[in-house]
C-alpha cells in the first residue's frame, strides 16, 4: 500500500486535541484511513459492527467493484476465467498469483490428483452422524477432523507446510463432499479416479455406483467446473474473514477452514443458494408465476421476515457478474438436458424481471447475486438442494486457503482481537441469595 499525501484530521467538538491519521492508497478501489494509533492517541475506538466501512487487511487476491459489478481474481475478470480457464488453473492463480504455463499446469494437476484420497479412518467419523444429517453439519465435522490426521505435520509458519495443506484441502474437499452425499443416500463411497478431471472426478464420486460404469456428461462436468470457478473467492466475505480471524491464532489450516465451512452455512451467506431454490419451489407450489406479485408484496412487507433469497449483496450494488454467468450456464445445461422449459428457471427469470422493475428493489440496489441461479443449475445436474452449500464450500476452499496463506505470510500480521462499546452493568457486588 502507498502512503497518500492527504491526511485525515479528526477533531472533537469538546475541544479535545485533534489528531492526524495517515491515508493509504491501494492499486484500485477506495483509500483507507489508518486508525491503528487512534486508541493510543485518543482513548477511543471506532465503531463498525457489520464492518461496512472497515478494511480488515490489505490483499492482492480478489477485487470487487460493487458499483460496476466487476469481479477480478488476481486482476483477471471472472468472465474470462470462467470461459477460458478451468478450476485448477483458477486455484493455481489464486494461490500463487499467476496463471500456470503448460508445464506448471500439468505439474499442479498431477500434484492435486495425488492427494484426492482421505484416510480410511475418515469413514468412521461419518458413521457417527444420522443418515439424514445436513451435509454441511457432516462437512464441518469432516474438515475439522482432517486436523487429527495432519495437525502434527502442519507448521502454519512453514511455507512448505502451508502449501501442502493447501493442496490437501483442495484435493480432498470433493472426496469429502461426495462421501457426505453417499452417506446420506446409503450408497457405498466411490474412490477418486485420478485420470479424470477435477470436476469429472467429483461427478463420478457423486453419481457412480459399483453396479455399472459411469461416464460423466461433459456438458455437466464443464458446468460443474464453472460453478467451482465462480465460487472460488470473493475478497473479505463473512466466511473468509472467519478463516482469517481463526487462522490468526496460529491454529492449523484444517481447523481454520472448518470454521469457514461453518460460517458459510448461514442463509445470509453461502446457505442462500439452498434457500433460494426452496423459495422458488415454494412459489411454484403455491401457484407459480401468477403468484409472484403476492410474494413480492410479502418481501416488501417489513412485518414479514420474507426476503428474496439470492438477491442483494453487501458489496454489489449492480448485477453480480457471477449471476449473469450462472444464468448463461442455466441455458447451456437445461438446453443440453432438453429441459429448456424448466418451470423453475422460467419462474426465476420472471421473478428477476419483476424485481428489477420494482421501486423497492431498485431503490435499494438489490440485484441477483451468485446464489439466485446456482441452485437451478445444480438441481439440473442432479445435485440435491441440501448439498448446494457444500458445493459452495468445496469451491471456496481455495479462496479461504489463499487468503489465510496471504495473511500468515505477512510478517506484520497479528492475532485478530476486536474491542467493543460496553453498554452493560457497571461494577456491582454479588447480593446474598436471600436478597436476589
Ligand atoms: C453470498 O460477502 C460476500 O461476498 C458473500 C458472497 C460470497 O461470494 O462470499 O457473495 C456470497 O453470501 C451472497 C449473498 C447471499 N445472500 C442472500 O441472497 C440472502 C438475501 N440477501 C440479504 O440477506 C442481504 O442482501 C445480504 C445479507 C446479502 C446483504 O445484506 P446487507 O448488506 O446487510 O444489506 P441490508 O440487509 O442492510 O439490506 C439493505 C436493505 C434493507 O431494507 P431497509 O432496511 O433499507 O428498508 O435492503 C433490504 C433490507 O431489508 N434487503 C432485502 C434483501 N436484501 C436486502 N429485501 C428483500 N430481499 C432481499 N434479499
Amino acid at each position: 500500500m502507498t502512503p497518500s499525501d492527504v491526511k485525515a484530521t479528526l477533531s472533537f467538538s469538546d475541544g479535545s486535541p485533534s489528531i492526524d491519521l495517515p491515508l493509504y492508497k491501494g492499486s484500485i478501489g477506495p483509500d483507507v484511513i489508518d486508525i491503528r494509533k487512534l486508541y493510543g492517541q485518543t482513548g477511543k475506538f471506532t465503531y463498525d459492527p457489520g464492518f461496512l466501512s472497515t478494511a480488515s487487511c490489505q490483499s492482492t487476491i480478489t477485487y470487487i467493484d460493487g458499483d460496476k459489478g466487476e469481479l477480478l481474481y488476481r486482476g483477471y475478470p471472472i468472465e474470462q476465467l470462467a470461459t477460458q480457464c478451468d478450476f485448477l488453473d483458477t486455484c493455481y492463480l489464486l494461490l500463487y498469483g499467476e496463471l500456470p504455463n503448460e508445464q506448471k499446469q500439468k505439474d499442479f494437476h498431477k500434484l492435486v490428483s495425488e492427494h484426492t484420497m482421505v484416510h480410511e479412518q475418515m469413514q468412521f467419523f461419518l458413521r457417527g452422524f444420522r443418515r439424514d444429517a445436513h451435509p454441511m453439519a457432516v462437512l464441518t465435522g469432516l474438515v475439522g477432523a482432517l486436523s487429527a490426521f495432519y495437525h502434527d505435520s502442519t507448521d502454519i509458519n512453514n511455507p512448505t507446510h502451508r502449501n501442502i495443506a493447501a493442496i490437501r484441502l483442495i484435493a480432498k474437499m470433493p472426496t469429502l463432499v461426495a462421501m457426505a452425499y453417499k452417506y446420506g443416500e446409503g450408497q457405498p463411497y466411490v474412490y477418486p479416479r485420478n485420470k479424470l478431471s477435477y470436476a469429472g472426478n467429483f461427478m463420478r464420486m457423486m453419481f457412480a455406483t459399483p453396479c455399472e460404469d459411469y461416464e460423466p456428461n461433459e456438458v455437466l462436468v464443464r458446468a460443474m467446473d464453472r460453478i467451482f470457478i465462480l465460487h472460488a473467492d470473493h475478497e473479505q466475505n463473512a466466511s473468509t474473514s472467519t478463516v482469517r480471524l481463526c487462522g490468526s491464532s496460529g491454529t492449523n489450516p484444517f481447523a481454520a477452514i472448518a470454521a469457514g465451512v461453518a460460517c458459510l452455512w448461514g442463509p445470509a451467506h453461502g446457505g442462500a443458494n439452498e434457500a433460494a431454490l426452496n423459495m422458488l419451489e415454494d412459489i411454484q407450489r403455491n401457484g407459480g408465476i401468477e403468484k409472484i406479485g403476492e410474494f413480492i408484496k410479502q418481501v416488501k412487507d417489513k412485518n414479514s421476515s420474507v426476503k428474496l433469497m439470492g438477491f442483494g449483496h453487501r458489496v454489489y450494488k449492480n448485477y453480480d457478474p457471477r449471476a449473469k454467468l450462472m444464468r448463461e450456464t442455466c441455458y447451456e445445461v437445461l438446453g443440453a438436458l432438453g429441459l429448456e422449459n424448466d418451470p423453475l428457471f422460467k419462474l426465476a427469470m420472471a421473478l428477476e424481471k419483476i424485481a428489477l422493475e420494482d421501486e423497492y428493489f431498485v431503490a435499494r440496489k438489490l440485484y441477483p447475486n451468485v446464489d439466485f441461479y446456482s441452485g437451478i443449475v445444480q438441481r439440473a445436474i442432479g445435485i440435491p438442494v441440501s448439498l448446494f452449500t457444500a458445493i459452495f464450500a468445496l469451491a471456496r476452499t481455495v479462496g479461504w486457503i489463499a487468503q489465510l496463506n496471504e495473511m500468515i505470510g505477512d510478517p506484520e500480521y497479528k492475532i485478530g482481537r476486536p474491542r467493543q462499546l460496553f453498554v452493560g452493568s457497571e461494577r456491582r457486588d454479588v447480593p446474598p441469595l436471600h436478597q436476589r
